[in-house]
């Protein structure tokens, strides 16, 4: 028989993290609140309530300090993505579509070609999955 705990983690979003400590990457862009907070504030003003595929969790420093705001995104069974310089402006909805991808693909990988073309070139590193 299978634990409640393993169902719940066979069942798991994967998750959007989104660092709200990071600051933009040039001190006189600095901003309060924080460029982090605000991308995390906008997505859920703009991606909304809407039934995502994804979970959002705001998290403290993902130690790419230097590369604007920062994101990661993680899920069961699924390669980790880094990413940077994400405009806290312009880039929502394109976080949010990329987002959605990543859950919906099997192990997490999209295709760069597939990404919105505003975060193709923001990878910062990619993590394998647990297997
Ligand atoms: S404060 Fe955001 S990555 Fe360090």
């Amino acid at each position: 028989m299978t634990s409640p705990d393993k169902i719940n983690r066979m069942t798991a979003k994967p998750r959007l993290n989104i660092c709200i400590t990071c600051k933009a990457s040039t001190a006189e862009s600095h901003t309060d609140p924080r460029h982090g907070q605000q991308l995390f504030d906008n997505l859920q003003e703009r991606c909304g309530d809407a039934d995502l595929p994804f979970d959002v969790k705001p998290v403290e420093c993902l130690t790419n300090c230097t590369s604007g705001c920062s994101v990661a995104l993680n899920g069961l069974g699924k390669w980790g993505y880094v990413y940077g310089n994400v405009d806290p402006e312009s880039m929502v909805e394109d976080l949010c579509e990329l987002a959605s991808k990543y859950a919906e693909s099997e192990k997490g990988i999209v295709a760069w070609r597939e990404r919105p073309d505003a975060l193709r070139r923001s990878v910062i590193a990619r993590i394998p999955p647990l297997d």
